[in-house]
């Protein structure tokens, strides 16, 4: 996995693939092996740049929390390094919080917005409770706790099947620090929909029919806030479509790729 020094900090990313660059951020506490069914069937035709989080996968050891403006500061200084002008961007959940922040950031980097499982509204105080309870169980227990509470969720298989394995693993690569750190980072994101409004682009909102962690209304409520913006709705889907229906995921990624 290529690597870049990023102010002193290792940014560990993939590069895949040949065509117009796509920037794909995943969701926590998973890293950019979620992304293998769209390399697989689209790196032909795309070129994929997937950074690992901070402390998530092989991403870098976190210090202090994860804002989701290092994230996407982080993947400018990749699109710089790499000498990219402008790419589609994109994520899954967290990975959307991202993108947004990274629209906040420079929307001229932003070919195009792909925004999956996500939404555009800040936590509320119960919300930021929460997220500080299951860093300091990470901290104290590890991914295996982040396993046993989320997975249920993340997966309409369940976490018994071959999807919920594989996301299963994709977790357990995480470390305490870089879960508490995205928990606490996850927990100090503004409201977007400001940046949402204000957003001229193309853009594909995606969601698994299922998603009880962010349903079918807050996908609806950010492809309304975006002129022109398509929603997606991926039956047999809960919170991580290209992963649990990727055949349907990749046909209407593509499908919105191809139009740009
Ligand atoms: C994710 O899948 O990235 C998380 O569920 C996002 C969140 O906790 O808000």
């Amino acid at each position: 996995m290529p690597t870049l020094d990023v102010h002193g900090t290792a940014l560990h990313y993939r590069d895949e693939g040949h065509g117009p660059p796509v920037l794909l951020f995943h969701a926590f506490p998973l890293h950019s092996g979620a992304f293998d069914a769209q390399v697989k069937a689209l790196a032909s035709r795309y070129r994929f740049l997937l950074p690992d989080v901070r402390g998530l996968g092989q991403g870098a050891p976190p210090s202090g929390p994860t804002e989701m403006a290092h994230i996407a500061q982080d993947a400018l200084a990749l699109l710089d390094a790499l000498g990219l002008d402008s790419v589609v961007v994109g994520g899954v959940s967290m990975g959307g919080y991202a993108s947004m922040a990274l629209l906040r950031e420079d929307p001229s980097r932003v070919r195009g917005l792909v925004l999956v499982d996500t939404q555009a509204g800040a936590d509320d105080e119960a919300g930021r409770a929460r997220r500080e309870a299951s860093a300091e169980q990470a901290l104290r227990e590890g991914p295996e706790a982040v396993v046993r509470a989320m997975l249920p969720r993340l997966v309409a298989a369940g976490p018994d099947s071959e999807v919920g394995r594989e996301v299963a693993a994709l977790m357990r690569a995480a470390t305490p620090e870089g879960l508490a750190a995205a928990q606490r980072g996850m927990a100090l994101r503004p409201d977007s929909k400001d940046i949402l409004a204000r957003y001229a682009g193309p853009a594909l909102v995606v969601v698994g029919e299922q998603d009880g962690i962010t349903p079918v209304e807050k996908a609806r409520q950010m492809a309304e806030l975006v002129t022109g913006a398509h929603l997606e709705i991926i039956p047999g889907a809960a919170h991580l479509p290209n992963q649990e229906q990727p055949e349907a995921f990749n046909a209407v990624l593509e499908r919105f790729l191809s139009r740009l």
